[in-house]
């Protein structure tokens, strides 16, 4: 066998046995094949499709194409939540330190951001000193110590998908369920979470652009998940306007403390919708019980004590969570008017795009990332505005007419209010 047998087989839509996946994802991982080679596998993929079957033996495969760590010994139920990716999408940080003040374990691996803004991991360096290349054993460590740990997965987890995520990222080849599906439930499973949560995004700034095709991703990976033994579920959320008030990555970490200091918007409903369905995996009680310890363990200065304390336990300065000046936003201050009376509509990717023009997203995972640019928010999605009335500030270093084009092209008016859902469904069952 070769790898270009693989992929003639891929093209012409046969269904790749065990053997042949097995063989494909070691070359990848190994580097016997090309990147050419791993882009036409991947768009035959992305024309041809794959069955359940193919895309669990993808998925294992990738999973084992690294190291799988065994589960440590830590008392009481491990949660983990992941995100399909989104703008303004910064519910990680609330999330985790609700959950471990609620004693529920976060073993939390993310990812930088690719594209319109950063990612959970450049969000969390927006604290002086932060560190987010935790070993294994430091970051078991920190989980035992106290209760959460948000880490990048190392290079030796998955390295199948690193390769296959970086050649997708430039190919056109990222926006195929088999593939999405295989990405994120490899490195998923290479951890050690006892209950994963899906938060799988749908709308004009996600991957799936429709409820429909986002459930159907949802339910392919809780199926991988219960296959391998796991217990995960998915919800199908919302991604047409921005979630919080910010975009951008000092911009959003801002936001996030102020929702755990009990500020709400759409940030924090979906966190507490999040939190409270995996506090009810976690304990068994109802979602009601849930609910109600979730916004009391806000409410009480609790999460934001635990959110300080995973701070520091990583080298962050935590003084920033209450001093925003270490914090800070550039220099430069444009402002976004409405330009007309109406319903207002806000575009997550018009936003995320202005942010990366900005110098706030990065184009090749060896970019860097300018923390302090970007977009808040001062009128949200649905709200009723007048004329001429203040809807955001671009935080800037450099005039870039691209991204004020794109910030100010990403509001607009309507005369009807639309109905706003944040949460389309919640699967437990595939
Ligand atoms: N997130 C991932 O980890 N992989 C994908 O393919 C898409 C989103």
């Amino acid at each position: 066998m070769n790898v270009c047998d693989v992929i003639e087989a891929k093209k012409r839509r046969e269904e790749l046995s065990e053997a042949q996946t097995e063989f494909f994802v070691r070359a990848v991982a190994e580097g016997s094949a090309s990147d050419a080679q791993i882009a036409a596998f991947c768009m035959a993929v992305c024309m041809g499709g794959m069955t359940d079957e193919e895309c669990a033996r993808l998925t294992f495969a990738m999973q084992r194409s690294g190291k799988v760590a065994p589960r440590p010994a830590i008392a009481g139920v491990c949660a983990d939540k992941h995100s399909t990716g989104g703008v303004s999408d910064s519910t990680t940080l609330v999330l985790v330190p609700v959950l471990a003040s609620l004693g529920v374990c976060c073993a939390k691996y993310s990812g930088r951001g690719l594209g319109h803004t950063g990612g959970t991991l450049d969000k969390l360096e927006s604290f002086p000193g932060l560190r987010v290349d935790l070993t294994p054993a430091q970051f078991e460590a920190q989980v035992r110590r106290i209760g959460a740990a948000v880490a990048g997965q190392t290079g030796e987890v998955v390295p199948a998908d690193k390769r296959m995520y970086a050649v997708r990222d430039v190919t056109a080849t990222i926006d195929s369920i088999p593939l999405i599906a295989s990405s994120v439930m490899s490195k998923k499973l290479a951890s050690f979470a006892d209950v994963i949560l899906l938060d799988v995004k749908c709308g004009e700034g996600a991957f799936m652009r429709t409820p429909e095709e986002a459930e159907k991703l949802a339910r392919l990976m809780v199926r991988i998940g219960r296959r391998a033994g796991r217990r995960v579920l998915a919800a199908v959320t919302a991604m047409d306007s921005p979630l919080g008030d910010a975009v951008g990555c000092n911009a959003e970490v801002r936001d996030a403390v102020e929702v755990l200091r009990g500020k709400e918007n759409g940030l924090s409903a979906l966190s507490l919708f999040l939190a409270s369905v995996l506090l009810r995996q976690a304990k068994g009680i109802s979602a009601a019980e849930a609910e109600e310890a979730v916004r009391a363990c806000i409410a009480s200065g609790a999460a934001f004590g635990k959110f300080k304390e995973i701070v520091a336990a990583q080298g962050g300065d935590a003084r920033a969570a209450d001093d925003f000046s270490l914090l800070p936003l550039a220099p430069r201050v444009r402002e976004v008017r409405s330009g007309a009376a109406g319903y207002l509509t806000v575009s997550a990717l018009a936003l995320g795009r202005a942010c990366a023009a900005l110098g706030g997203g990065r184009k090749r995972p060896e970019d860097g990332i300018d923390h302090a640019v970007g977009i808040v928010l001062h009128r949200r999605a649905g709200e009723f505005v007048h004329k001429g009335e203040l809807l955001a500030q671009i935080y800037y270093r450099e005039k870039s007419e691209e991204a004020f084009a794109l910030a100010e092209g990403a509001f607009g008016t309507r005369a009807q209010p639309r109905e706003g859902r944040l949460v389309y469904s919640l699967i437990e069952e595939a």
